[in-house]
């Protein structure tokens, strides 16, 4: 058998970003010892590419906000097929952790009378975004580090985990390699916590970096975990268009929240030409009121189209787009030089609350944005499906696994809110730590299968050691092809015919990774990292493909134009993927169980 180094915790942490940290802090907190495995190095997690802020109801720009309406509005944005819960856990519990944020030293920008700033997003009745400039996440990471290298935890450094190792139904390992030296380590573990982020490598246009291979998602569901929602892919409606080595790119949602404007190539707000019904009474219809709001001059006044929700935003632009009045390079135009005119004489004003837009335009595109509008247009960015969890705990469908963050499905339902993705790493990753760590103190006897080790390790070795010659395949062309066919078919606008052409071009896929072979040995080789990750990522491709088929209707983020309108039937069901034993995708959709009298009445009262 090859060789692997053996370390043991109670807790495991998979994936450093904000959920990770949260939950080893948490974990570490409760008493158990905690691992945690960073596919990169540590601080350099994806959660730093969120931006423009954390969504809590903290009332400290618009007093009328509460936890109630925050619940409202993650509901309304996902359509009602969230989990009701962890969308009321999550509106109770993010103002706490955005306060114990700052305690352990974020930096947040302030308002006059010195309190947490809050900033607009789309969907969000209030000003809600607790910021730090257009690096909130960047702080959230920076914070959550300093603190939680003081807990005793222990860190495992570019290291990716191939596989999870069970003890009958339950998880109780996980086997991994070191990346620089592809040297093999298997995790004992009475707990894991997967908390591995996201699915965007697996589309061509994204925002996403290197690691959101869907590592999480698949292990998980190998391991016999249920996905839910995998439909739902988020299409963040402004990443840079131009140039195209930086395709993608986040522009952040944050512009707009600061008053930044949607334009055509005639020059016309088309934003305004088409606003949904259930955003009607709180969306302006004219520029004039729009931008009181922003300014801030009238508390009363609606919010400008711009600010409507994400995938809302994107079908505009890609309609504009496909129409011939898209910018040069297929996107719109988005203006903030405009607010000199109205909001702030300053281009410091702009500069100041969008640090990191004005050098990533300045540096990679040559445009001054306190002068001249951005291009952008939509870019794959979030999954709002993943690993299936209990609301409360965030234990996966398998005893001993829990999952927090992006790789957790249930709190954004059909389509996520800005912002509110920051709250949910803090929130969920504090519960599933102190979950985690619970289990595994009540089951401390774990025994690990030698051949399922071996098993682990076989599979790890199997492009190395597959044939190299004319047989054999190249992993990233397989990985470029698949990106393509998800950009195509499984994109923004989907329909029947598409979605099966996705189905059967990644079962082609799928058959031709089997004899991946990747030249040279276990070192330094990215080669054999990414046919590693090749598998995970048509994992995740195969069910978002096979959920679209079946859900027969449009609804957030998955927007059929053979059947553009939501269909009743589908309004309380989630659609559920599980790994059959002759190793089969099966899909089957399930009621969502009923909510309370008393949220429904919350969502009613806030409509
Ligand atoms: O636009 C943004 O700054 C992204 C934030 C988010 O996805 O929550």
């Amino acid at each position: 058998m090859t060789q692997f180094e053996t370390v043991e915790h109670d807790v495991l942490v998979i994936g450093a970003g904000g959920a990770g940290l949260r939950a080893a802090i948490e974990a570490s907190a409760q008493g158990v010892s905690v691992g945690l495995v960073c596919k990169s190095l540590l601080g350099k997690a994806h959660t730093v590419m969120a931006e423009g802020g954390m969504a809590a109801a903290l009332a400290n720009v618009d007093e009328r906000d509460s936890w109630k309406t925050h619940f409202a509005d993650t509901m309304r944005g996902g359509y009602y097929i969230n989990n009701w819960r962890m969308a009321q856990l999550h509106a109770q519990q993010a103002p706490d952790r955005v306060r114990e944020l700052e305690a352990w030293g974020a930096v947040f920008d302030r308002t006059q009378n010195g309190k947490i700033m809050q900033r607009n997003f789309g969907g969000h009745a209030h000003p809600r975004l607790a910021h730090v400039g257009d690096r909130t996440g960047l702080e959230m990471i920076r914070t959550l580090q300093d603190h939680g290298i003081h807990q005793g935890i222990d860190v495992h450094m570019e290291c990716t985990v191939s596989s999870l190792i069970k003890d009958g139904p339950r998880a109780v390992g996980a086997f991994g390699y070191t990346r620089e030296l592809g040297k093999f380590k298997l995790f004992k573990a009475k707990a894991i916590v997967m908390a591995t982020g996201g699915i965007g490598r697996a589309y061509k246009i994204t925002s996403n970096s290197w690691e959101y291979t869907g590592d999480g998602q698949a292990l998980a569901y190998h391991a016999g975990a249920d996905l839910i929602d995998m439909e739902f892919v988020q299409f963040h409606p402004t990443g840079m268009v131009w140039p195209p080595s930086v395709r993608g790119i986040l522009v952040t949602e944050g512009v707009r929240g600061e008053g930044g404007i949607l334009k055509n190539s005639s020059g016309k707000r088309f934003m305004f030409d088409d606003i949904p019904d259930n955003y009607r009474s709180s969306t302006a219809d004219t520029p004039e009121e729009g931008w009181k709001y922003v300014a801030k001059t009238d508390a009363n006044a609606r919010r400008p189209p711009e600010l409507l929700t994400r995938d809302h935003v994107a079908r505009c632009i890609l309609k504009e787009v496909k129409e011939g009045r898209g910018s040069p390079h297929g996107g719109a135009f988005l203006d903030i030089a405009w607010i000199k005119e109205k909001i702030s004489k300053s281009e410091a004003h702009i500069k100041k609350k969008l640090p990191s837009m004005y050098h990533q335009f300045k540096e990679l595109a040559g445009i001054d944005i306190t002068k001249e509008p951005m291009e952008v247009g939509p870019t794959t960015h979030y999954v709002m499906g993943g690993i299936r969890v209990n609301g409360e705990s965030q234990m996966s469908t398998v005893p001993g696994l829990f999952a927090a963050g992006e790789c957790a499905a249930g709190l954004h339902g059909a389509n996520r809110l800005g912002g509110n993705s920051l709250s949910d790493l803090i929130v969920f990753g504090k519960l599933a730590g102190e979950h985690a760590a619970k289990f595994a103190k009540e089951n401390s006897s774990i025994h690990i299968d030698n051949e399922l080790v071996d098993q682990a390790c076989q599979e790890a070795l199997a492009p190395l050691d597959s044939p190299a010659g004319s047989q054999a395949n190249n992993a990233y062309e397989i990985q470029y092809e698949l990106q393509d066919l998800m950009q195509d078919n499984v994109g923004i606008i989907r329909n029947e015919d598409d979605i099966l052409k996705a189905v059967d071009g990644v079962e082609k896929l799928k058959k031709r990774a089997t004899t991946v072979h990747a030249p040279g040995n276990r070192q330094y080789n990215p080669g054999w990292h990414t046919a590693l990750d090749l598998k995970n990522l048509l994992l995740v491709s195969e069910a978002v493909a096979r959920s679209a088929v079946v859900r027969k209707e449009s609804r957030g983020a998955h927007t059929r134009d053979d059947f553009p309108e939501k269909d009743d039937n589908f309004s309380h069901v989630n659609t559920v993927l599980r790994k059959q034993d002759d190793g089969n995708m099966q899909v089957v959709q399930e009621e969502i169980p009923p909510i309370p009298d008393e949220l429904q009445q919350i969502i009613e009262d806030n409509k």
